[in-house]
């Protein structure tokens, strides 16, 4: 009855006025939203077909990747492409499983990865696939309870049990792992009902310099030429149900999977994204932007790139330090130049000026009447005055918690490792023998447990990379934090050494029991007291925790005054344009977005065609740049035009455009055309539009894709690893004429 309804409410709306351009991550589920424009752009599928409950549709081909057994914290999204459960996603979203699998005699980032049967693909520990089942509204079973004026916790303590009841009789006593989240700030929940396969194997990936060709240069930029794919694949207990590793596991035989289209892209063509979207701020208000614009992201920027500088130095210097920090250095390095790249969009598109004459519009109609006043009168001034407060507040924090507690690694390992000290000082002042005896054999299971960890720990580690980060981090913490954030310990210590940050990283990483493998094996195999109590380490951790669990406790609790502000925001301008069709920020759900491919400009006189190709990848080539070195096979195959099926009048396409919306979360999206096929993986947003994640921008905005003819054309013919070729479903068709002519404009124009 309820879907009836809703589906009339949205028919209705959807009549009225819509976004701009191609702009939303829309919800699976309300497909009527914008189905009939999605026709009248090309998609040729109806909606049974992308997604069904009942059915086998477009959206079982979908996995968020995550490092959690549950369903939670996708970090990249995956599609299957082969009834054996094969899995394509991103380069940079294998990046760390590749990175734990590499070693300097093995070093498959650089040299890149292909199994050339399924006995040598490999397990990831961690690593899980999600698909979504079925998703539904529960607003109903939720929202009557509580009232827009409680507080969050007033409402947080009515609405947690509900989830949790609505989870239990959702999840077939396990089958499925069930998950209700807030959309709309909180004006609106969804249940998701996901399964999640916990063994997911790395079957191939391309080199790095075909899988991040161009490097930290070229990230977040257009033209591009990057091979950014990883192939995994999904296994399964023997009868079809997810499980751990196990060598008795079998390859997920899938409800669907995509099949693939050789037929090549035009400018026009109609484009639809399917992923996990992580989070965006398109309802933002002017006061919250200030703020993070000059509090939130410069100190941001300025520690991670000392931590950046600091790294790179070690990783330049040693091979084996290079790949042991390759996954976290691409990582911090990928948030840092998108936070410059934020902060650049954001003046240049002057998204402040426009979100202020957009909370204008909102007071003047808040003003408007009596009971708006009422009920929204006080939303926008108590942004405004919380964002005040957290400012003064916010860059002391920040800078404590990057340079401070987080700024060595060694801390870390303490904190952890010297999660015994509670133990051991109960065992010292426990009389009772019975019970000091217990305490003895708790402690012994307990060191048992974290000696069985410390390789894993340990393996990526390395001292005198770390020992200079802390000496880095110490001293900007020095400049930068106040002192009633300062750990005693910590002033002690900068006395001693009369502020010689060097000469303190030696003596702490000399005196501390959790500096190398070996001295924590040592350590745990003999726990004393006295040893952790004075260790400069633990110390230092506990210290840092302390003083920022003290400072911190203001600032959530400024934070839960903050979301119910923002959440009656989003209710009151949904009521002010009550003919528009909204779509809730990203929150790591599956979302679609649709578009079309197409070019554009980003400065005067300028302007970016949709799609490069191979011969722009040669005119890159820089052999003195390891950022852009090309592989010797790749320029034979260039020179011989060897591009099979995947090539067009003797070019190979690799990388092209489209309007879609998308964030980070998204990276390895299916792009799907009109017919439902694969013509390419999403992979990055481009620089002029970085301030996306708050206004999207229609002229600007375009999503990066890896054309699927590149991918296909690197795992046939440059790794040779026709096997899964064989697997894929692969659509061609014979050429039209006019897309030969077309080609035939663009290879003119730009040879
Ligand atoms: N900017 C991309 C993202 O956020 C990551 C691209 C990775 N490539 C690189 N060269 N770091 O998903």
């Amino acid at each position: 009855m309820k879907k009836i309804s809703y589906l009339l409410v949205v028919l209705f709306i959807s009549a009225g006025f819509r976004l701009q351009a191609h702009e939303g991550m829309w919800i699976p589920m309300l497909l009527q939203q914008n189905f009939a424009e999605m026709q009248r752009m090309g998609l040729k599928l109806t909606p049974e077909q992308i997604y069904s409950v009942n059915h086998s549709s477009l959206k079982d081909a979908i996995a968020g990747l995550s490092n959690s057994p549950h369903p939670q914290g996708f970090f990249c999204t995956s599609e299957i492409v082969s009834d054996q459960g094969l899995l394509f996603t991103n380069h940079h979203c294998g990046y760390e499983s590749v990175q734990k699998h590499s070693t300097v005699e093995h070093d498959y980032l650089k040299d890149g990865f292909w199994a050339m049967s399924k006995k040598e693909e490999l397990p990831n520990k961690g690593l899980t696939a999600s698909i979504l089942v079925r998703m539904a509204d529960v607003s109903d079973s939720i929202l009557p309870h509580v009232s827009d004026t409680m507080s969050q916790q007033e409402r947080a303590k009515i609405i947690n049990p509900i989830i949790a009841r609505l989870k239990k009789a959702n999840s077939e006593n396990g089958k499925y792992n069930v998950v209700i989240k807030p959309f709309f700030e909180g004006n609106k929940y969804y249940m998701l009902v996901y399964i999640v396969y916990r063994d997911v194997r790395l079957v191939g990936a391309p080199p790095s310099s075909i899988g991040k060709f161009g490097g930290d240069t070229d990230n977040w930029m257009w033209p591009r030429h990057t091979g950014d794919f990883t192939i995994f694949r999904i296994y399964t207990a023997p009868d079809g149900s997810p499980a751990d590793y196990s060598p008795k596991n079998v390859p997920l035989k899938p409800k669907y999977h995509l099949p693939i289209s050789l037929d090549g892209i035009k400018e026009g063509d109609f484009a639809m994204v399917w992923g996990f979207p992580g989070s965006t701020n398109r309802y933002m208000t002017a006061p919250e932007l200030e703020f993070r614009m000059e509090h939130y992201y410069p100190p941001l920027v300025e520690a991670f790139g000392k931590k950046l500088e600091v790294w790179k130095k070690h990783m330049d210097a040693n091979p084996d330090v290079k790949i042991k920090y390759a996954s976290n250095y691409a990582m911090i390095a990928n948030s840092w130049k998108y936070f410059i790249g934020q902060m650049r969009g954001v003046k240049k598109q002057h998204v402040i000026a426009k979100k202020k004459a957009f909370d204008e519009e909102f007071s003047k109609w808040v003003a408007e009447n009596p009971e708006r006043k009422a009920k929204y009168g006080e939303v926008l001034p108590d942004i405004t005055s919380a964002f005040q407060a957290e400012s003064k507040t916010i860059e002391p924090l920040i800078y404590a918690s990057i340079t401070g507690a987080q700024g060595a690694e060694l801390l870390g390992f303490a904190q952890k490792l010297g999660a015994v000290e509670g133990l051991l000082k109960q065992i010292k002042e426990t009389k009772d023998k019975e019970q000091k005896a217990k305490k003895m054999k708790r402690l012994k299971e307990m060191t048992a447990e974290l000696s069985g960890k410390l390789h894993k720990m340990y393996k990526d580690y390395d001292m005198p990379t770390d020992r200079d980060v802390f000496a880095a981090m110490t001293q900007m913490f020095f400049q930068k934090v106040p002192e009633n954030l300062h750990p005693e310990y910590l002033d002690k210590l900068a006395k001693k050494f009369k502020n010689n940050f060097n000469a303190m990283a030696d003596y702490v990483f000399e005196k501390s029991h959790f500096s190398t493998e070996a001295k924590a094996k040592a350590f745990l195999e003999n726990p004393e007291l006295k040893a952790i109590e004075k260790d400069p380490a633990y110390l230092l951790s506990q210290q840092y925790m302390a003083k920022l669990m003290d400072a911190s406790g203001q600032y959530r609790a400024a934070s839960g005054k903050l979301a119910k502000g923002k959440r009656l925001f989003m209710k009151g301008i949904m009521e002010m344009e009550p003919n528009k069709v909204f779509y809730p920020d990203a929150n790591s759900t599956l979302r679609y977005s649709y578009g079309k491919v197409e070019g554009y400009y980003p400065r005067d006189a300028v302007h970016y065609l949709f799609q490069t190709h191979l011969y722009g990848v040669m005119q890159k080539e820089d052999s003195t740049n390891p950022e852009f070195i090309v592989p010797k096979k790749l320029k034979e195959l260039y020179e011989k035009k060897d591009f099979g099926p995947y090539g067009q009048d003797g070019k190979q396409d690799v990388d092209f455009l489209t309007t879609n919306d998308i964030t980070g979360g998204n990276s390895g999206s299916p792009v799907i055309n009109g017919k439902g096929e694969l013509i390419g993986l999403a992979f990055d947003g481009n620089w002029e539009a970085m301030s996306g994640d708050i206004a999207y921008i229609p002229k600007l905005q375009r999503t990066i894709v890896v054309d699927i003819r590149y991918v296909l054309f690197i795992i046939d013919k440059y790794a040779g690893d026709t096997r899964l070729i064989d697997e894929l479903t692969i659509h061609k068709s014979v050429p039209q004429p006019n897309r030969v002519e077309a080609a035939a404009v663009t290879s003119e124009s730009q040879k």
